[in-house]
């Protein structure tokens, strides 16, 4: 969880490489910017811990669709990963090989038209949300939306992949329908008020093991892992 101040710190952007420096130093609002550092050390710091490796012994590539990848160290199996920034928090997810989908949101608004109903969710779970009252709507796209992001992510298609395509089966339970149907374990967590969380994850995987840093706990974690290697 991260307040908003003016930059991000020293000890996240000592953890970056080059072209991550450049991504950051790219982004406009000082808040972005700022989660954008965190979310990216915190990924490297996650990673290198589960691997036993230095955080800038690791090197990502991107996929056509957008999807980050780990390209191949020494001859480890590569645990899978996930990251998402919103205002004033990030998320990181690391998981056992194969993939893994997170996404946090921040809900900033009093109301959500329909228009974006349907943008957001696509038409049936639209249809849906359309008749709720305001703020249940409200509470209702933001919890659905962050299961299809963190969904998307999984696959490893991001908004390529039509949100009409995913459905909410059980409230842990996605489905994907296409040429082949998949299915997603999900967890949905609030982090506090304000703020909707989903994991995807293979079924079967084990429950997620939750650690909630705030940026002191996150710049010490850098600090540390820097003077180790
Ligand atoms: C991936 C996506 C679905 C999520 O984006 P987002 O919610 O805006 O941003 P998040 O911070 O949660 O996630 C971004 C991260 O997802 C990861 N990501 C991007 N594309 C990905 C893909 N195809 N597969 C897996 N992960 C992906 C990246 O790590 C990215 O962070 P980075 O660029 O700093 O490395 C994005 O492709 C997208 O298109 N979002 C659409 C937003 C939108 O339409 N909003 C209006 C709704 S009404």
């Amino acid at each position: 969880m991260l307040p908003v101040t003016a930059e991000p710190d020293k000890t996240w952007l000592a953890l970056l490489d080059e072209t991550e420096l450049i991504r950051c130093r790219r982004i406009l609002r000082p808040a972005d910017r700022q989660a954008y550092a965190a979310a990216h050390a915190l990924r490297r710091l996650a990673l290198a811990s589960a691997m036993g490796v230095a955080p800038n012994a690791l090197h990502f590539q991107v996929s056509a669709q957008g999807a980050p990848q780990l390209l191949p160290h020494a001859d480890m199996t590569l645990p899978s990963f996930s990251l998402s920034h919103t205002h004033n928090a990030v998320a990181v997810a690391v998981g056992p090989p194969g993939t893994i989908g997170v996404d946090i949101e921040e809900n900033d608004r009093t109301e959500i038209s329909d228009a974006m109903l349907r943008h957001g969710l696509g038409e049936k779970d639209a249809a849906a949300l359309s008749p709720l009252p305001m703020p249940e709507r409200v509470e209702r796209f933001f919890d659905l939306w962050t299961v299809k992001e963190a969904v998307s992510k999984a696959e490893g298609l991001g908004r390529s992949l039509g949100f009409g395509h995913i459905h909410l089966a059980q409230p842990d339970h996605a489905v994907v329908s296409g040429a082949t149907v998949r299915h997603w374990k999900i967890w949905r967590m609030r982090p506090d008020q304000r703020h909707f969380l989903a994991l995807a994850a293979a079924f079967g995987t084990v429950e997620p093991e939750i650690q909630r840093l705030d940026v002191a706990r996150l710049s010490a974690w850098c600090a540390e892992k820097s003077a180790m290697y």
